[in-house]
């Protein structure tokens, strides 16, 4: 793995939790980091387990779209975890948070969370996790977008990276490792049973889109309403017709 890479995970090793560097595996180019992650978790790899790569030439995003992972421009990580039934029920909102926290301690960078899945900079989306579950494990994928790339037209329009955002090159490994470190803090809290923490933490970082008006399709219909808040469980609150809507699941938009 890169010197600095290793640097950044040592100096911050007393508060990775279980992601200790030993267990952290580097690749400079895969297909995709969440395969390989499930692969050693289904092989009995350890809570904690990391995969990491320079490239991917098959990432995915939720909802079976591509991510586009180019060389050396962004984070593609992947985490083996082993939570409970009640934690994992909130784990992609808990790495929402955590990569937020991560990018604003790593670079500076503040940014705001978007149900289900995506850490955005006004409007446009800077990084967006896939967690992926089996029975026994959970691997969290993690894309972060750090340097401006050549990303095609239909990506390029709505996102962004760091640096695209501070007008400055930004410390990659720092960004990363100090993702990790806030990813073990949340998911600790997680397996205490402080969800309700977690989803204090999570509103307040989604000021930008409560009360904005979201669409999403039920049966053959698209629906529209306005996003009013998150339940314990982690559903999308919205109201629509006078009635709260309980969104579970599946593409929501945000025109
Ligand atoms: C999304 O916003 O739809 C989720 C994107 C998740 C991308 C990351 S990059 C590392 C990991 N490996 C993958 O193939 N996907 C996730």
């Amino acid at each position: 793995m890169p010197e600095e890479l290793a640097a950044a995970l040592a100096a911050s090793a007393d508060r990775l939790g279980p992601f200790t560097p030993s267990r952290f595996r580097w690749f400079s180019e895969t297909g995709s980091t969440n395969d390989l992650a499930a692969a050693l978790a289904d092989a009995g790899g350890e809570e904690g387990s990391v995969v990491a790569a320079d490239r991917q030439t098959a990432g995915r995003g939720r909802l079976g779209r591509h991510w586009v992972s180019p060389p050396g421009a962004g984070i593609y990580m992947s985490a083996v975890l082993r939570p409970g039934p009640d934690a994992a029920r909130l784990l992609t909102l808990a790495a929402g948070v955590a990569v937020a926290d991560g990018i604003a301690a790593g670079s500076g960078l503040r940014t705001d969370v978007k149900w289900p899945n995506d850490v955005h900079v006004g409007g446009r989306k800077v990084a967006g996790i896939l967690a992926e579950g089996a029975a026994a494990h959970v691997v969290v994928g993690i894309g972060i977008n750090v340097s401006p790339a050549a990303y095609p037209p239909e990506v390029a329009v709505r996102a962004t990276s760091i640096e695209n955002e501070l007008g400055r090159p930004v410390d990659r490994w720092l960004v990363l490792a100090e993702c990790l470190a806030a990813l073990a803090s949340r998911y600790a809290q997680l397996q205490r049973g402080e969800g309700g923490a977690l989803l204090a933490a999570w509103r307040e970082r989604a000021g930008a889109m409560i009360g904005r008006t979201v669409e999403w399709t039920d049966g053959d219909t698209v629906r529209r309403g306005t996003a009013c808040d998150i339940a314990a469980d982690g559903a999308l609150l919205v109201r629509a017709s006078d009635a709260i809507v309980r969104i579970v699941s599946g593409e929501v938009r945000w025109p």
